[in-house]
């Protein structure tokens, strides 16, 4: 297995391109689904994540070619089945995004149930009830639910009880061919949700509210095709910056939008960073000595649970005491066992992380649990002083496009051993 191998302690200097991000790129591959058509996708990151959302097309009938880097020409119009196998949703829970475009395409969908993973249980319980409320029959049976809506699904007034992300897209995925209105209160407002709402609109559905709590998704009778371009990817955004702030660099973003990332850059100048923001760019030159601050994670536009790990990073070197709370997932402070591996001071008391700033981390041998875990580690290792070495890199590899090239070309001493 490949490991990744950092010697720290250089300041990050220079410009990185953000790229496409995999959390709006897979629900709108997903979304291709809905209508045998054919829809060409731009700015898709080559990340592992995506390869397998494209083997769960094809699976289901879809072709799909790649026509230039980034670019994919993804053609439903023979796409024919209608299950997503265990291997698939085991792989990938985000397989699960097929569900509503199924449900909406041939009213039956047959899903394994994701279990368990390495940051919590996350079930799908919303989901189901959505589809529930629009007259789909529920059954579960051997470790996959069945959801039968085969006498034509009606749009329905649904308040889910958790705000969640792929919940909201599974419902108006399947609610946009639905007979009707469809209301969904406390809804997600992240910004891949609003981008999956504009590629189903420009396919021709109603959908109105994406971004706020109250999302209306009007039924039509028919979509077309369309094509799109991914937005860029906030998280990737945001552990660059944190990249440039733990070294001591000063790094430029280019190809993101400011606003995307507020959340993100809000924290970071709280701990001392000066940001600067232009059309499409972002400048951040980190302080000499990092502010403690506090971070409660929450659903957007709240701090992003997916940017956890990485501040935690930062804060490990802060001067003074930091707490972290993580309010969406109830087990996602793996990264904390192999920081403190680094000789940071970390204390943990259910949701509750309190970082006592050290002098310096130390590089050592580590093991990636998930993904953005992962990229706390690499973060923490490029400010470490000696060498740290990063196994189970495959978490990686899910969500960061190119990352040791993007990292060596602000100058870090990084790079990939096969094994
Ligand atoms: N939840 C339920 N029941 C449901 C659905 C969710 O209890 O039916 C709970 C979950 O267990 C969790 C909370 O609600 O405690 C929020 O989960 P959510 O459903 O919003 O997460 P998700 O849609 O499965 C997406 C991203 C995650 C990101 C979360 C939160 C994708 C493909 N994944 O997951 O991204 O952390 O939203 O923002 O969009 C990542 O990229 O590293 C990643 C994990």
């Amino acid at each position: 297995m490949d490991k990744i191998e950092i010697v720290g302690g250089t300041p990050l200097r220079g410009t990185v391109h953000i790229s496409g991000a995999k959390n709006a790129a897979l629900p709108i591959f997903a979304a291709t689904l809905i209508n045998g058509g054919q829809y060409t996708l731009s700015n898709v990151p080559d990340l592992k994540d995506i390869t397998t959302i494209i083997h769960l097309l094809v699976e289901l009938g879809a072709k799909v070619e790649k026509t230039a880097p980034g670019q994919y020409l993804v053609d439903t119009r023979d796409a024919g089945g209608f299950e997503a196998t265990y291997d698939m949703v085991k792989t990938m829970r985000a397989s699960c995004l097929v569900l509503g475009p199924l449900m909406g395409r041939f009213g039956r969908a047959k899903i394994s149930l994701p279990g368990g993973c390495a940051i919590g249980e996350r079930p799908i319980d919303q989901h189901l009830k959505g589809l529930a409320a629009m007259g789909a029959r529920i059954n579960l049976e051997h470790g996959y639910v069945e959801v039968d809506g085969s006498n034509g699904l009606v749009g329905a007034r649904i308040t889910m009880d958790i705000v969640t992300v792929t919940g909201v897209m599974n419902i108006m995925m399947a609610a946009v061919l639905a007979k009707g209105t469809t209301v969904i209160e406390n809804a997600a407002r992240e910004p891949e949700v609003v981008a999956l709402a504009s590629f189903l609109n420009a396919m021709g559905a109603k959908i109105t509210g994406a971004g706020s709590p109250e999302v209306f998704i009007e039924g039509v009778s028919r979509l077309g095709s369309t094509d799109v371009t991914i937005i860029p990817d906030r998280i990737e955004a945001g552990t660059y910056m944190v990249a440039g702030a733990i070294t001591g660099g000063e790094v430029e973003l280019t190809g993101i939008r400011p606003a995307l990332i507020a959340n993100i850059t809000d924290k970071l100048r709280e701990c001392g960073c000066q940001i600067r923001e232009n059309g499409d760019g972002v400048w951040l030159k980190a302080p000499n000595v990092i502010k403690p601050v506090n971070v409660n994670t929450s659903p957007f536009p709240g701090f992003p649970t997916d940017m956890q790990a990485q501040i935690m990073a930062l804060l490990t070197l802060a001067q003074g005491a930091s707490v972290v709370v993580e309010n969406i997932f109830e087990n996602r402070f793996m990264h904390v066992a192999e920081l403190r591996r680094m000789g940071a001071d970390i204390t943990v008391v259910g949701n509750t992380a309190t970082i006592r700033g050290v002098q310096k981390l130390s590089g050592a041998p580590l093991m990636a649990t998930d993904l953005r875990a992962s990229a706390s580690l690499a973060l923490a290792g490029l400010a470490a002083e000696g060498q740290t070495s990063i196994s189970r890199v495959y978490h990686l590899d899910r969500g960061y496009e190119r990352i040791e090239e993007k990292m060596r070309a602000l100058g870090a001493n990084i790079r990939r051993v096969k094994g």
